[in-house]
């Protein structure tokens, strides 16, 4: 089934149903074959594209530019120490000026009511690239990838271990209740999502038969499960949590005994990336003991990391041309 989403802004998976999700994941297998056939559709040709980032960024940012370029459009990066935002000038007047001169504005940054003002007064579509609260576009390459492996997304038994009130955590609960997964998050109390966002998420488990479990029992929470997820333990905007969150979460590292648990040799790993896994990155050989993922895990046999990396680009063209294509 095909859905007209032409015009709408993409700030959460809440203001999608789940066939339009779907939808837009149908898309991003088309558009990811049409590329490795070579086809090139130019969906977006003579469109301007703003993409506003307060946060640094690899897969995002390339995604954008790359999805913008291969279908004829021209992306314009604007990083918060090019633009006036919040310093000079309100997020309202910088919505309504590139507004008058783009056709579409990604943003990535820290509030969520930025994204959502943007959103509100550019009078164009407004894609959200990340926010402290909410990573929409990441889920549609998480699912992507379960449905290159599976072929369903309804009954999967999704486990996300780790920080449970992140973006990630927030908006994985999201999208796995519209699309009747099993979803569980795997955290210390501490770190347990906002109960009102549970509860949202509940009720949209209701209508599709999705389940949420939100529990610090590692053993129940990962049994059975399709899939084992984890992000950083700290996020970005939250390095003086580190030390905090390294004793909260290191039970809740990813391993391979974690693995086993799930006493599913079928299961796959992922991670949105970047990721902790070796003492290789300048932020690891200072904090040594950050590591959400075992290195044998990240490398191993589970893992679909680099397929969910490269869909990101698939899913955010998806997401573009859906949106503002012709
Ligand atoms: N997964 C993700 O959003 O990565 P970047 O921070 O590199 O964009
Ligand atoms: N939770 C992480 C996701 C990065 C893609 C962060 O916000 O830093």
């Amino acid at each position: 089934m095909a859905y007209n989403l032409k015009g709408r802004s993409f700030l959460t998976l809440k203001d999608f149903t789940a066939k339009e999700i779907r939808f837009l994941l149908d898309l991003s297998i088309k558009l990811k074959a049409d590329k490795y056939a070579g086809i090139r559709s130019k969906n977006l040709e003579g469109k301007n594209i703003a993409l506003i980032f307060e946060k640094p960024s690899t897969r995002t940012r390339a995604a954008f530019v790359v999805a913008a370029v291969d279908e004829g459009a021209h992306p314009e990066y604007l990083g918060k120490n090019d633009i006036q935002l919040g310093k000079k000038e309100t997020v309202k007047d910088t919505a309504r000026v590139l507004g008058r001169m783009f056709d579409g504005i990604e943003f990535r940054g820290f509030k969520h009511e930025t994204v959502e003002t943007l959103a509100k007064y550019a009078g164009v579509p407004v894609w959200n690239g990340l926010t402290d609260k909410y990573h929409p576009t990441q889920v549609l390459a998480d699912f992507m990838t379960i449905l290159e492996e599976r072929g369903y997304l309804k009954g999967i038994k999704f486990a996300y271990v780790g920080d449970g009130r992140n973006n990630m955590a927030n908006s994985l609960m999201i999208g796995a209740s519209k699309m009747g997964m099993d979803f569980r998050i795997v955290s210390p109390e501490k770190l347990f999502p906002e109960k009102s966002l549970v509860k949202e998420s509940e009720e949209f488990a209701k209508e599709s038969g999705g389940k949420i479990t939100i529990t610090s029992d590692i053993n129940k929470g990962v049994k059975g499960a399709d899939v084992i997820y984890t992000d950083v333990w700290a996020s970005m905007g939250e390095e003086d949590k580190i030390a905090e969150r390294i004793s909260l979460l290191k039970p809740y590292k990813v391993t391979e005994k974690l693995i086993e648990m799930t006493e599913n040799d079928k299961v796959i790993f992922l991670h949105c990336l970047p990721s902790f896994h070796n003492n290789e990155t300048e932020l690891s050989k200072k904090y040594p003991e950050i590591c959400e993922v075992e290195e044998s895990v990240f490398e191993g046999k589970h893992s679909r990391v680099f397929d969910e990396a490269e869909n990101r680009v698939h899913t955010i063209k998806a997401v573009m041309v859906a949106t503002l294509g012709k």
